[in-house]
């Protein structure tokens, strides 16, 4: 039988509770479709960074490589440790050294599911760079704490590194309507977003069958409100892909809808599958965090891992859990009930 080696990184807040529920989901539809599941949990987290002063050891990007796939909850507990340790000590670290540039974020309503727009039809697949831009880590502070204190954070773009992205745009948008919309803001920035839109536009005299639309994040950002439907593909860098992906989850309905997958194309490390939201600490202990979100990120994993049909009986057991009138809106049913929902729509 085959069997996936998969790492648990449940991390914190509602991270762990919507970890286990899409466990329980993925391990039965692997016991129907006749694979197994092989997890090992990391304890990985804000608890463990206090514990030991490391979010992680410092072999564990080594430890990770093994696995087959990464299966994340999601990190961060502000109050008690800056999310600029606790992020840039687990989360981000793991995107960059396993080449996990493409991270794909899909957002559409699921059946019963009322989000606050008028259009209710909207299918968009927003793909954002992951390694670079202006997540690159590049900069700095002099004179810290006096009043001639100067702070750098400065965006990177490489060539390798755009071109990557947008060609993997243009590849899902002739996979699906064939619409790509490039989003930067150059306008304003004219270094490293011009440079953005003269890639964008050399790869589409090679995909003469997509047609492509440049448009600035601002104006981007209303027409995923204003006119969801006319949008196909999006393809965005790493700050902006995560600022229109939170609007993309909020179209949904919530956060607590929105998958995404951190997938490295090459498949010369492991990609990691993890809900687009955060450790959500306002409502950690009420035990009514959505874990469709993380489920759907299985569902991505699956995929990826090439059992298409499990995927789509997952994708399957969600919309029959929404249609249902279980999990349609946030804080309405337990994460326990929407699990065992979405587990009885499979069976
Ligand atoms: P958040 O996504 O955790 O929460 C934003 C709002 O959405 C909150 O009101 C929360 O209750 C709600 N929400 C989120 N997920 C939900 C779910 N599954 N079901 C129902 N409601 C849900 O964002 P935040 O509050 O800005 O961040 C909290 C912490 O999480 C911070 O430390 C932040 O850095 C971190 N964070 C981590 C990730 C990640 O690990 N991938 C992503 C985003 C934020
Ligand atoms: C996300 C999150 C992360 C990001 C944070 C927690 C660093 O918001 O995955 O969308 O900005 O990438
Ligand atoms: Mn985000």
């Amino acid at each position: 039988m085959k069997t996936y080696s998969i790492a648990l990184i449940p991390g914190d807040g509602i991270g762990p509770n919507v970890t286990a529920a899409a466990w329980t989901v993925l391990e039965t539809v692997a016991k129907h479709s006749g694979f197994t599941l092989r997890g090992t949990e990391f304890p990985w987290s804000c608890r463990f960074v206090k514990e030991t002063g490391r979010m992680m050891p410092e072999d564990g990007i080594e430890t990770l490589r093994r696995f087959d796939a990464i299966l994340l909850g999601a990190v961060g507990w502000p109050a008690e440790v800056p999310d600029s340790v606790s992020l840039h000590g687990l989360l981000l670290p793991i995107r960059k050294a396993f080449v996990q540039y493409a991270n794909i974020r899909p957002h559409r309503l699921l059946p019963g599911v009322k989000g606050p727009l008028r259009a209710e039809s909207f299918d968009i697949l927003c793909i954002r760079e992951n390694t670079e831009g202006e997540y690159s880590g590049a900069g700095g502070r002099v004179h810290q704490g006096t009043l001639d204190e100067v702070a750098v954070e400065t965006s990177i773009f490489t060539r390798a590194g755009v071109e990557r992205i947008l060609r993997f745009g243009f590849e899902q948008a002739r996979a699906r309507r064939g619409k790509l919309a490039s989003v930067t803001k150059s306008n304003a920035q004219k270094y490293s977003m011009v440079f953005w839109d003269e890639i964008t536009r050399k790869l589409a005299a090679e995909y003469p069958d997509v047609a492509v639309t440049s448009y600035h994040v601002d104006g981007l950002a209303a027409r995923m409100i204003m006119a969801p439907e006319s949008l196909d593909v999006v393809v965005a860098s790493n700050l902006f892909g995560d600022i229109l992906t939170d609007i993309g989850a909020a179209i949904q309905g919530g956060l607590g809808y929105a998958a995404s997958a951190n997938i490295n194309p090459d498949r010369s490390a492991p990609s990691m599958f993890e809900p687009v939201h955060g450790s959500a600490p306002d409502i950690a202990h009420l035990g009514i965090a959505n874990p469709i979100a993380t489920i759907w990120s299985g569902a991505m994993m699956l995929d990826h891992l090439g059992e298409k049909d499990a995927a789509g009986r997952v994708m399957k057991a969600i919309e029959a859990t929404t249609a249902q009138g279980i999990g349609t809106a946030p804080g309405k049913d337990s994460t326990e009930a929407i699990t065992a929902a979405v587990v009885a729509a499979l069976t």
